[in-house]
C-alpha cells in the first residue's frame, strides 16, 4: 500500500461518514453483497480519479470487495474530504493519493502515482487521468482493458479524442446513462449547489434574483431548486431549444450581458469557458455572489475578476470578496470551482447510489468482456439502466405496473388505429 493524504488521524470521522453514506446507498450495498464472494475483479488494478467523498468511498469499497486492487486520486484540487481519504487508508488499507487544497503540481503528481500502478481499468471524472494515461501508455499502459467516465465534461473531452482517432482504449460513458444524468446532474447538483452557496454565505435565497448559466441537466436542477427557495430565476443559454424549455418552465431567459445587471447570485453550469467575464462583472450589483457548478473552474474568468479588483479579502471559509476599481464588491465562492463539492459535501448519497451502480456494473462488464470492445466511447446498456432504476425503486419500496401481453402487442404493432 502507498498513499499521500493529509492526516491519518482523521480516519475515525471519515469512517462514520462512510457508514452514513452506505446506509443511504442500498443499490451499492446489494451489489457489494452479490459480488463479494465470487470476486469478479480479482487480480485487476483499478486506477480511479474521482472526488474523494463518502459516496466515492462506498464505490471504492464495493470495487475492493469484488476483488480489485485500488489506486485512487482526487479529480479536483478542492473536493477531497481529508477524513474520508484517511479512513480509506487506515481502515481499508487502500492506496489513496488525495488531499484538499493541492497545488496543480501535487494534483498531477497524485494522478501519476495512480498510473504507476499500471491499471487494468480506469474510472475517471473529468478525463484528467485518462488524458494523462494516453500520454504515457508506453510506460504504464501494458495492462489496460478499458475505462469509464463520470461527467458531461469528461465525456465531451473523450469524444473529442475519439473524433481525432486518438482514443487508445474503450470507454463507457457512465454520464450518458439515464439513471446517471437525469438524477445525479439534475437533483444531485441542483440540491448540493444551493447547499454549497448556503453553507458558504448563509444568505436568504427568497426574494433574490438567481442567474443560472446553462439550462442543461445541471442548470435545470439548480433553477428549479432556486425557484423552490423563492428566488426569481434568470437563465442564460446558447442552445435555442434549451432556452425555449427554460422559458416554458416559467423562467426569464436573457443574454448574460443583460442578466449581469439583475442577479444577486450567479451560478454557472455550462461546461463552457468564459461564461462570466470582465464585461459582465463590471455591470453587476453591489455584493453580487458568483459561483460555479460546472466541472472546471473556467466558467467564471478569475483573471478578469483579479484585473478589475484593487484588493481581495477572505470573508468566510469559502468566500473571497473582490473590491473592484469602480467601488463595487463581488463575492466569489470556492475559487470558482464546483461549489457543491468545495463548499458542501457534493451530491447526496441516494443519488450517487445510482451513478456508482452504473460505474461498478460498467467496470464488471469491461472486465468480463476484455478484448471484445473497440477503442470507442460506449453508452450504457438500456438493460443496465432499467435494472438500476428497478433496484432503486425496490429499495424505496415502490412497485409499478408491468405491461400485459395485449398491451405489449399493441405497442409493437401498426394495425390498430381509429
Ligand atoms: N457540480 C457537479 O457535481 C456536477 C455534476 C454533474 C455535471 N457537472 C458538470 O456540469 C456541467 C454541465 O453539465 P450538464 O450535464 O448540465 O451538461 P448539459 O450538456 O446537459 O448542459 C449544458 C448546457 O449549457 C449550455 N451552454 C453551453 N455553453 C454555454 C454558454 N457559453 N452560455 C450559456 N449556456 C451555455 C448548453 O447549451 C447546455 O444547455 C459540465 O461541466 C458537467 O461536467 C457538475
Amino acid at each position: 500500500m502507498e498513499y499521500r493524504i493529509k492526516d491519518k488521524s482523521l480516519s475515525s470521522y471519515g469512517k462514520k461518514k462512510i457508514e452514513w453514506a452506505e446506509s443511504h446507498m442500498p443499490v451499492m450495498l446489494s451489489l457489494q453483497k452479490k459480488y463479494q464472494d465470487s470476486k469478479p475483479l480479482k487480480n485487476l488494478v483499478i486506477g480511479g480519479c474521482l472526488h474523494v467523498t463518502k459516496e466515492t468511498a462506498v464505490l471504492i469499497k464495493t470495487l475492493h470487495a469484488a476483488g480489485a486492487e485500488i489506486a485512487w486520486s482526487g479529480c479536483n484540487p478542492l473536493s477531497t474530504s481529508d477524513d474520508i481519504a484517511a479512513s480509506l487508508v487506515v481502515d481499508d488499507g487502500l492506496s489513496i493519493f488525495a488531499s484538499r487544497g493541492v497545488t496543480s503540481k501535487e494534483y498531477y503528481d497524485d494522478i501519476y502515482s495512480v498510473l504507476k500502478f499500471k491499471p487494468h481499468l480506469t474510472i475517471d471524472d473529468g478525463a484528467d487521468l485518462t488524458i494523462e494515461f494516453h500520454k504515457t501508455l508506453n510506460d504504464y499502459g501494458a495492462n489496460i482493458i478499458g475505462g469509464t467516465e463520470e461527467t458531461t465534461t469528461g465525456v465531451m473531452r473523450l469524444r473529442a479524442l475519439e473524433n481525432t482517432n486518438k482514443l487508445q482504449y474503450p470507454i463507457i460513458a457512465v454520464n450518458d446513462a439515464e439513471t446517471k444524468h437525469d438524477f445525479d446532474n439534475v437533483y444531485g447538483t441542483g440540491q448540493s449547489a444551493l447547499d454549497g452557496i448556503l453553507r458558504a454565505t448563509n444568505i436568504l435565497i427568497a426574494g433574490k434574483t438567481v442567474v443560472v448559466a446553462g439550462y442543461g441537466h445541471v442548470g435545470k436542477g439548480i433553477a428549479s431548486r432556486a425557484k423552490g427557495h423563492g428566488a426569481s430565476v434568470v437563465i442564460t443559454e446558447v442552445d435555442p431549444i434549451n432556452a425555449l424549455k427554460a422559458k416554458m418552465d416559467g423562467f426569464m431567459v436573457k443574454p448574460m450581458l443583460e442578466a449581469s445587471a439583475l442577479g444577486d447570485i450567479f451560478i454557472t453550469s455550462t461546461g463552457c469557458r468564459d461564461v462570466i467575464t470582465g464585461i459582465h462583472i463590471e455591470k453587476m450589483k453591489y455584493g453580487a455572489i458568483l459561483s460555479n457548478a460546472g466541472h472546471f473552474n473556467v466558467e467564471i474568468s478569475i483573471d478578469d475578476l483579479k484585473k478589475l479588483s484593487t484588493s481581495v479579502h477572505n470573508m468566510n471559509e469559502n468566500v473571497e470578496q473582490f473590491i473592484l476599481g469602480n467601488g463595487n464588491k463581488v463575492n466569489l465562492i470556492g475559487e470558482g470551482r464546483l461549489v457543491n463539492l468545495v463548499a458542501a459535501e457534493g451530491h447526496p448519497s441516494e443519488v450517487m447510489d445510482m451513478s456508482f451502480a452504473n460505474q461498478f456494473l460498467s467496470v464488471l462488464k469491461l472486465a468480463a468482456n476484455r478484448g471484445s470492445f473497440e477503442n470507442k466511447i460506449y453508452d450504457i446498456d438500456r438493460e443496465q439502466d432499467l435494472n438500476i432504476a428497478q433496484l432503486k425503486l425496490e429499495s424505496m419500496d415502490i412497485k409499478i405496473d408491468s405491461l400485459t401481453q395485449n398491451q405489449n402487442r399493441y405497442l409493437h404493432e401498426y394495425g390498430e388505429g381509429t
